[in-house]
């Protein structure tokens, strides 16, 4: 990614560049992305929506207009709990995605990226990584893993 798009996205995620998701444990490993779309929130909902239907290591829990929650499980039995929070951005065409993702287990601190490809696969699945105006925005503060992942 160009140095001025992590600019550019830094300013517009007002500061999160240096604050990490407060509510999560620090002993469990998470991740945080955020990205931009230029496409509306409920368009990006759905698209979310139904590509976690369609993944069989995913459960869908609670869905509204900003939240949808969910739970993966992941191929060594860990579950993680995954949530995508929706905010329309000041040009109302365009939507700001929060993903977080966080292990339920102490031992999967050193996840590989786990908890990175459970919120990235979804995205890349979905196409909306190929929607207009497409960015992600996340580093090692954020994302535990993010430079050791290899997303399946
Ligand atoms: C996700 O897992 C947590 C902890 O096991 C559980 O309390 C919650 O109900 C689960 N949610 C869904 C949607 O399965
Ligand atoms: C998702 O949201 C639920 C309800 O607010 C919260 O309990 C859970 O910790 C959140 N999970 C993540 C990964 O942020
Ligand atoms: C992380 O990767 C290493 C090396 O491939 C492997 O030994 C380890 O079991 C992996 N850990 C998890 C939690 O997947």
């Amino acid at each position: 990614m160009a140095a001025k798009t992590l600019v550019v996205a830094c300013i517009l995620v007002l500061g999160m560049c240096v604050v990490r998701n407060s509510q999560a444990d620090p002993t469990h490993a998470f991740c945080r992305i955020v990205w931009l779309l230029g496409v509306p929130c409920d368009q990006v909902n759905m698209a979310i929506v139904t590509q976690i239907k369609a993944m069989g290591s995913y459960k869908l829990g609670p869905v509204t207009p900003t939240v949808i929650q969910a739970n993966h499980t992941s191929a060594v039995g860990q579950i993680e709990s995954v949530n995508f929070t929706m905010t329309a951005t000041s040009m109302s065409l365009g939507c700001h995605v929060d993903g977080s993702s966080v292990s339920a287990f102490w031992f999967s601190l050193f996840d590989n990226g786990t908890n990175y490809c459970n919120l990235r696969n979804i995205m890349q699945g979905s196409g909306l990584t190929k929607a207009p105006g497409f960015v992600e925005f996340t580093n090692e503060w954020l994302c535990l893993g993010v430079g050791l992942s290899a997303c399946k």
